[in-house]
């Protein structure tokens, strides 16, 4: 079994012919990814990615994270935006909800760094830090990226405080450009165990990379499955083509986007899914959001946000679209008990799983949000675990790089994040922004 969509909810927005119009032009995007013609072809070593991943590469990440595992208590991942967001994504999503309280464990606990400046998280962190065993792996394409780059200042300075020099570099893992960044130069001066970002994997597409597998590795999650998830979605797409479920995806999100719809939410019924969604979002954000143009993505943790944003979603402006993330079969099973008083009349559940109650609120919500006008995707897994998860990551992928060329953009740039770069920088007058740090005082 396979993951799969289902568009009949959208059908009384749009309609089945148009969405199934797109697929000669689809057929020609697949072809435009796969043979790098199309825009931004320099950036397309993620389509074939999973299939070329081999064994040495990933017995390589194994028993760098079996390492990490064995020193550290806690492992500090230190990455934003695509350097950090994909692993989350996994991590989260696999591991216990309440992983970080268990005494009991296997794997070190991860947590994150570089994907903010808050100071009091920062400074929580290196309190936190200061009586574990810890490590740290450190993630930049670049090589350059102010938050991580202040994150990594502070952390090594600790780690190499607490350890000796010579410890403190078994315990740092860097993941970074082949030759370029700073990051890269400190490494190598430094002697410490290095991975590659492939020049043409742009960071959001980098789950598949060491970026986020020796982060998911280290957490406990089989890498393997995961990646022959997403092996077996690159096959399937390349197969089907534009009868893949990633080619109706892109096509009825464009068709719902030309008819009026510029936000889509993406809703989950497990809250292990957030950051699967924040992943999401990056994706295809970043993506597809240019030349005043593109979906604006969303997401939604339901039920939970059913009594906060449900409202909205019921009657608000009607220019959103849903697409549902649902797990068919639960990994757990949890029975609603009877009570002798049934005082809050719920003996009707008792004998029913807690899922089944779940899936009604999800098909109870899906028809009360199309007869409010908010046409539904659904994209069904049939069960939450790594080979799922790898299939789901490849066809969020696949998808964005089809769905961005019928948008008509370059779908692997992101000229768009400079601007808030370059003013931070003139604001915090870094040597070379003089001309930009007069130019913005002129405006304060
Ligand atoms: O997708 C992207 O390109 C970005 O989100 C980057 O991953 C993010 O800005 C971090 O960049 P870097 O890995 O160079 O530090």
């Amino acid at each position: 079994e396979n993951l799969k969509i289902d568009i009949s909810k959208t059908l009384s927005f749009v309609s089945e012919e148009k969405v199934a119009g797109y697929k000669n032009e689809i057929a020609s995007h697949i072809k435009a990814l796969q043979e790098k013609t199309g825009k931004g072809n320099d950036f397309l070593g993620w389509v074939n990615l999973p299939s070329s991943i081999d064994d040495a590469q990933l017995a390589d990440i194994e028993a760098t994270a079996a390492n990490l595992k064995a020193k550290a208590d806690v492992v500090v991942v230190i990455g934003i935006g695509g350097s950090y967001l994909g692993a989350r994504a996994v991590i989260d999503a696999l591991s216990n909800s309440f992983d970080h309280l268990m005494t009991d464990r296997k794997n070190p606990v991860v947590v994150y760094a570089g994907q903010n400046i808050g100071e009091d998280y920062t400074a929580e962190l290196l309190d936190l830090l200061k009586d574990k065993s810890f490590a740290l792996v450190v993630i930049s394409k670049s090589g350059t990226t102010t938050e991580p780059a202040i994150a990594f200042r502070l952390l090594k300075e600790m780690l190499e405080s607490k350890y000796s020099k010579e410890e403190s570099k078994e315990r740092i893992v860097a993941i970074t450009d082949a030759k370029k960044g700073a990051l890269r130069t400190l490494a190598d001066q430094e002697g410490y165990k290095t991975y590659v970002i492939p020049d043409d994997v742009g960071g959001r597409f980098s789950v598949l990379t060491p970026v986020g597998l020796l982060p998911i590795a280290v957490a406990g999650v089989d890498i393997r499955a995961l990646v022959k998830g997403a092996q077996d979605m690159e096959k399937i797409t390349t197969e089907e083509a534009e009868n893949s479920a990633a080619a109706t995806y892109a096509a009825v999100r464009n068709e719902l986007y030309n008819s009026g719809k510029g936000t889509e939410i993406l809703v989950n019924y497990q809250p292990k899914l957030h950051f699967v969604a924040e992943w999401w979002k990056q994706l295809y954000g970043e993506s597809e959001g240019k030349e005043n143009k593109g979906i604006f993505p969303a997401a939604c943790d339901f039920s939970t946000d059913l009594h906060s944003m449900g409202q909205w979603i019921q009657e608000g402006v009607r220019n959103i679209f849903e697409t549902i993330l649902t797990i068919s079969t639960p990994n757990r099973k949890v029975e609603i008990p009877t009570d002798s008083a049934n005082l809050d009349g719920l003996n009707f559940l008792a004998g029913k799983r807690v899922d089944e109650v779940n899936k009604m609120a999800e098909l109870g919500t899906l028809l009360a949000h199309v007869d409010g006008g908010v046409p539904n995707i659904k994209v069904e897994i049939p069960e939450l675990n790594a080979y799922y998860l790898g299939q789901l990551l490849y066809f969020f992928e696949i998808a964005c790089g089809i769905s961005g060329y019928i948008l008509g953009v370059n779908p692997f740039d992101q000229p768009g994040v400079e601007a808030y770069k370059k003013n931070m920088f003139a604001l915090l007058e870094k040597p070379g922004f003089e001309a930009e740090t007069a130019a913005i005082k002129a405006k304060l």
